[in-house]
Order: C-alpha cells, then sequence, then structure tokens
C-alpha cells in the first residue's frame, strides 16, 4: 500500500520500480523477464521511444474525446487489460482487483487461462466487459470445456494465443526455480489432479507445466476448431507479420493482436509498433488490429493509433499497479494512462481517436 505520507506513483514506470522493491524477487522476475537476453522485451520499449510525434497546432481541439467504438462496445479510451497469468502473486485479491478496477473505469479485461481465480469468480466480483485468452491444452475436451464456461459465463470474445508453442526461456525464472506458492494453482483447471505450478528440479516450475499440458503443435485449423466449439468471436494473438495476419482473417479471426508476448517468448523477435504498419497494410481494414508490448506512456497509444492499431494492451503495468495497492494501484494506472492519452491527444492537436492520423509519426507514414 501506499501511505499517506508517500505520495502515490506519478508514472507506470514509478509503479514499476515501486513494485521491484516490494515484490519477492522470485514474483517480480517473473513478471518482469523476457526470454534469453531480453532483447525483444527492451526493443518494444526502445521503438516506442524512438518513434517522434509530429504535432499539429492551433486546431480548437479543447478537451478531447479519447473513446472509441471496437467490436462494438464503446471504450473510454483504446486500451485493453491484457491476459497476465498468475496475479495472485501480485496481490492477494489477483484478477478480481483486476475486474473491479476495470469496471469502474469501463476498460476490458481480458482473463489469462492461467489465471489465479476461476473465470467465474472474476465475473462475481465485478461487472465490466471481458474477454478470455485461450490456450489450447493437449486434452481438447478440457480446452472446449473452458470455452464453454466463459461463453456462459458472459465473457464477450476469446482470445487465442498463438506465438507459445512451447514456453519462452526466461532465464530469471530458471535461475529463481518459479514456482507458485502452496495453495496456488490455475484456479480455472482445479480440481484436477496434476495441476500444481510445483518445483521442477533444474527448470522453472511454468515451463515444465507448460510442456506438460499445452500443446505445442497448433496450425490454422486450430483456429477453425476454435470457432467451431463457440459462438465467440476469436482474436488471435502473437502475430508480427503481415502474411500470418491475412492468414488469420482467411481463418476468420474477428481480430489481430501484434503481440510479441511482452518479449517472453521468441527473443530476437521485431518490437511490435514495428511491425504494426506491416499487418494493418495487410490485413487492409477488414478486422480491427491491436498492439501490445511496452506501452508505458500516453503519447505509446497515440503512436499506435497512428499507426493503425484500433486499441492496445497493457500487460506489466497493470501487475505493478496491483502489487503496489491492489484494485486502488490498477485504478490508478488505467487513470494515468487515461489522462496521459487524453494530454497526448491535445498535445498533438487531435480532439478524436479518429483523428490520430499517421501524419502525426514522421517517416512512418506521414513524411
Ligand atoms: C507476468 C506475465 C504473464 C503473462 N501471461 C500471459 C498469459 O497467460 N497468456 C497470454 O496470452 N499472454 C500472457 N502474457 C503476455 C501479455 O498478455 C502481453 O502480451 C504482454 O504482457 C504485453 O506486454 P507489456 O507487459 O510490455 O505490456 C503475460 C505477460 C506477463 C508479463
Amino acid at each position: 500500500m501506499t501511505t499517506p505520507s508517500e505520495p502515490p506513483p506519478v508514472s507506470i514506470a514509478e509503479y514499476g520500480r515501486l513494485a521491484a522493491a516490494r515484490l519477492p524477487v522470485m514474483t517480480y522476475d517473473y513478471f518482469a523477464s523476457g526470454a534469453d537476453d531480453e532483447v525483444t522485451l527492451r526493443r518494444n520499449r526502445e521503438a516506442f521511444e524512438r518513434l517522434a510525434l509530429r504535432p499539429r497546432v492551433l486546431r480548437g481541439v479543447g478537451v478531447p474525446d479519447t473513446s472509441v467504438e471496437v467490436f462494438g462496445r464503446r471504450h473510454p479510451l483504446p486500451l485493453i487489460v491484457a491476459p497476465t497469468a498468475f496475479a495472485r502473486l501480485a496481490h492477494p485479491d489477483g484478477e478480481i482487483a483486476v475486474a473491479r478496477a476495470c469496471a469502474a473505469a469501463g476498460v476490458t479485461q481480458t482473463l489469462s487461462t492461467l489465471s489465479t481465480y476461476s473465470l467465474e469468480a472474476v465475473v462475481e466480483a465485478g461487472g465490466g466487459p471481458r474477454w478470455f485468452q485461450v490456450y489450447v491444452f493437449r486434452d481438447r475436451a478440457l480446452t472446449r470445456s473452458l470455452v464453454e464456461r466463459a461463453e456462459a459465463a458472459g465473457y464477450e470474445s476469446l482470445v487465442l494465443t498463438v506465438d507459445a508453442p512451447v514456453l519462452g526461456s526466461r532465464e530469471r525464472d530458471v535461475r529463481n526455480r518459479f514456482v507458485l506458492p502452496e495453495g496456488m494453482y490455475p484456479a480455472n483447471l482445479v480440481p484436477e489432479e496434476g495441476q500444481e505450478v510445483r518445483p521442477a528440479g533444474e527448470e522453472s516450475g511454468l515451463a515444465r507445466y507448460f510442456t506438460s499440458r499445452i500443446d505445442p503443435a497448433l496450425t490454422w485449423d486450430d483456429v477453425d476448431w476454435l470457432r467451431s466449439v463457440s459462438r465467440l468471436p476469436v482474436l488471435v494473438k502473437g502475430v508480427v507479420r503481415g502474411d500470418d495476419a491475412r492468414l488469420a482473417v482467411s481463418h476468420g479471426a474477428a481480430g489481430i493482436i501484434v503481440s510479441n508476448h511482452g518479449g517472453r517468448q521468441l527473443d530476437s523477435a521485431p518490437a511490435t509498433i514495428d511491425v504494426l504498419r506491416e499487418v494493418v497494410e495487410a490485413v487492409a481494414g477488414r478486422v480491427p488490429v491491436l498492439l501490445d508490448g511496452g506501452v508505458r506512456r500516453g503519447t505509446d497509444i497515440v503512436k499506435a493509433v497512428a499507426l493503425g492499431a484500433a486499441a492496445v494492451l497493457i500487460g506489466r503495468p497493470v501487475l505493478w499497479g496491483l502489487a503496489v495497492d491492489g484494485e486502488a494501484g490498477v485504478a490508478r494506472v488505467l487513470a494515468l494512462l487515461h489522462e496521459e492519452f487524453a494530454r497526448a491527444m491535445a498535445l498533438c492537436g487531435c480532439g478524436s481517436v479518429a483523428g490520430i492520423g499517421a501524419d502525426l509519426v514522421p517517416g512512418q507514414g506521414g513524411g
């Protein structure tokens, strides 16, 4: 908790630093780390920082309208909470605190398959809009039952993660022999036997769990399969190429999420903001394209929207808010990004999200 004598953090980066100081090393490392040398993790940020914004002036903007319609729903800003596993490691209220903060802000929450509260418990906690992220298990009946439960519980979309046929090697987790504490499980899956993310000798417990449970051989046909077992729209998360984006659309994806899993899977993958344009051009307006990876400022959201993203997702910032101050911390993280986005729009001369054009980003679209 932040205390009255301690002013609340003023930026996502400050939330990150406070979370680092407060969380046990094993937990902080699990949240913060990327794969291998963490090149892609750094690249996501560096690419945003490298892009300049070229503002327009004297546009009579006043108070900008930050809202946007995506998938038939009005969002207060083009921002969605990304799925992150095991939120209870950050705070005892875990995904429930995230749900409440999101519901209060009207922000859509994407719940991970590997959440530490069940998908039903999260719905009971708060009535906000919600998507469900799908990892396809080797056990298709189990996957199907999860998807059916999500649909029955009122989740509005499925987010199929396609960049994790195997788990990236997060060396900090290997070094720490990452495990979940006693009594903490992927709550959507208990009380099945063998679900524990337990110590695994020389490796990360999560890596062992993943290898034993998750299907490493998915194909585009599995997108068709997922669509055949649910009426919910399926977004494909983890695309970084135009040709894959076209394939996703041809297999009926309702949306594409340009993502490298926050630098946690293939190290050396490109920064997402650097490949956004290629994906947007390949998709050619047929479905919305979203992006995540390294979004930490309102100006990052402007850059992504300028280059064609319908919305962005944030992963770690939510975990930092949760670690520092539970539900209030998540609420503050969402509010900070909302305030920053509104200010960046005003400073760029954009009165509406539709007015955020590629001309704002020199060299990438507008000269
Ligand atoms: C601790 C942690 C756990 C994650 N767990 C999942 C997951 O269960 N499923 C998934 O599709 N992506 C997962 N991701 C990836 C996020 O959905 C998202 O792509 C990434 O965090 C975005 O980058 P950012 O953290 O820089 O905002 C996880 C990311 C982190 C940091």
